[in-house]
């Protein structure tokens, strides 16, 4: 049998970790949700949940993922089999490779129109596009809003390009093809975010401008924080679905990419390092470019309404409004956009691995027919985001797979590995190989705290919203086809998948050995 792909180096772990981190969450989802949930009242659950779930949680999966690889298992069907002999341990993994899946049926769309709006961004006065009126138009024109079917042509030729270089790089495999796009995007892309940093800070206001459009008022939205928001409970599970979306923590992503590891390679401070040097794209530059450069142009409250009239109105139409009324303003609008597409496609190629290394690893498939089989999958279910996207279809999948989803596989993971396969045993594996030792309270907190949270989050989800979700309360007639077509698919998908898995359970030489720590 061949030798298992391996990373090339720790710096390729770090920043391929890195990539599948910072993605389209940290530069738009990020501050549509700080904009959206009071600003600074937003940072204080945000960073609770990133130090009661996020990084912990982060470390189990660095941990379980590094274990699985040594057997050979990098999805976690394969992981959780290692850690609980039972023959329904498979069957729930099935959602760490059905989420990341989802996730991507709309990442992809919206990756593909950075990559679009990078070319766009130099052609805006051939287009007679200026003003933020006409950007509005411009993108609704985009996605498609007016024609018969849903989608206009050059959108739909710009998703094809997406899916093709998504392609291409993951043919290449882990050091060849991934890493090596991590070593070149992820050090352009932390050049991107300090020059359009820098640029927000030195912005002037435009004329007519109030005393309260500065970058300094902007930064304050951001930081000071409005205590009585906490009070709502809302809050607290938007910030709980950012940290796990942008740390891509309850995707099984990362379990994946660890999985390349070697038995005895620290995740200690390489995790840690990962999950900072996201954290530092999120807050620090995430927050300091759109929120800041809205507010010195559209005024405090404007910024509310302009995250409030659609989740890609910020990055997609203030953004390129702005650029537009400064100097070389095209070539700032590129970077923004080009960022925006390195970002994107450095978390997509991590979020398709999981799929890709449970048929490799759990069906034996060859690495090229895999690769196919995936992208040929996104390609045909990218059409129900796509098409369906004035119908909220893209919503209800975010909605499903990435907020409700990666929280209820996150306290999966959390119970299968440190309640199922034991809080010590998995404390040591955390420790294989580590350069420092983490604080034992951490172990009582991952043991007790992160899941009890986590359950009570989605319990309080479940008895305050689950209902009037599940029958679509107050959502307009016209949406329901499409955003059933989304559930449809989200649910077509795991049946396949557990139909794989079963599959994969059936084949000759499936039983997985004990593990050790
Ligand atoms: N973590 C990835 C992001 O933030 C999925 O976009």
């Amino acid at each position: 049998m061949a030798d298992r792909e391996r990373w090339a180096s720790r710096i390729g772990v770090i920043l391929a970790m890195a990539g599948n981190a910072v993605g389209l969450g940290n530069f738009l989802r990020f501050p549509v949700q700080a904009a959206q949930n009071g600003g600074g009242a937003f940072m204080i659950p945000y960073f609770v949940a990133l130090v009661l779930f996020g990084i912990p949680l982060a470390w189990c999966e660095w941990a379980m993922g590094r274990m699985g690889g040594a057997y050979r298992h990098g999805s976690a069907p394969g992981v959780f089999a290692l850690l609980w002999k039972h023959p329904m341990a498979k069957y729930l993994g099935a959602l760490g490779v059905c989420l990341p899946l989802g996730v991507l049926t709309y990442y992809l769309y919206v990756e593909s129109w950075s990559l679009a709006y990078s070319m766009f961004a130099m052609m805006w006065d051939l287009f007679g596009v200026r003003s933020m009126d006409s950007l509005r138009a411009f993108l609704t024109a985009y996605q498609g809003g007016g024609t018969r079917i849903g989608v206009s042509l050059i959108a739909w030729v710009f998703f094809l390009i997406t899916i093709g270089i998504n392609y291409w790089v993951m043919t290449g495999g882990i050091a060849r093809g991934i890493e090596r796009l991590a070593r070149v995007g992820m050090p352009l892309l932390f050049v991107l975010a300090f020059v359009l940093t820098v640029r927000v800070f030195t912005l002037s206001p435009p004329a007519g401008a109030g005393p309260d459009q500065t970058v300094r008022e902007g930064l304050g939205f951001v930081w000071n924080p409005d205590l009585g928001m906490l009070r709502s409970g809302k809050v607290w599970l938007a910030a709980a679905g950012q940290v796990f979306f942008t740390l891509s923590v309850g995707f099984g992503a990362i379990q994946c990419y660890a999985s390349y590891m070697r038995r005895r390679d620290d995740i200690i401070v390489t995790g840690l390092s990962a999950s900072m040097m996201n954290e530092f794209v999120e807050v620090i530059l995430g927050a300091s470019i759109a929120i800041p450069a809205a507010v010195v142009f559209f005024g405090r409250a404007g910024t509310v309404d302009i995250a409030r009239s659609g989740a890609f109105n910020l990055g997609f139409v203030a953004m390129p409004a702005i650029f537009q009324q400064m100097p070389v303003g095209a070539l700032f609008g590129l970077m923004w956009f080009f960022l925006l597409f390195i970002a994107g496609v450095t978390s997509s190629v991590a979020l398709a691995q999981p799929a890709v290394a449970f048929l490799e690893d759990e069906l034996g498939w060859t690495h090229r027919r895999a690769v196919r089989a995936v992208w040929v999958a996104l390609l045909v279910l990218g059409h129900v985001p796509i098409l369906g996207f004035s119908a909220g279809a893209l919503d209800e999948v975010d909605f499903w797979a990435g907020t409700i989803g990666l929280a209820l596989f996150a306290l999966i993971e959390a119970v299968v590995f440190l309640w199922v396969f034991g809080a010590e045993r998995a404390w040591a594996e955390i420790h294989v190989g580590a350069e420092v030792r983490l604080p034992r309270a951490l172990l009582y907190v991952l043991k007790y705290v992160t899941p009890t949270l986590l359950a009570v989050i989605l319990a309080a989800w479940l008895w305050q919203d689950g209902w009037a979700y599940l029958t679509m309360r107050g959502v307009p007639a016209e949406q329901r086809v499409w955003r059933w077509v989304a559930r449809v698919m989200l649910l077509g998908m795991l049946a396949i998948t557990v139909a794989l898995i079963r599959r994969a359970v059936r084949r000759p030489g499936a039983a997985v050995p004990e593990a050790t720590s």
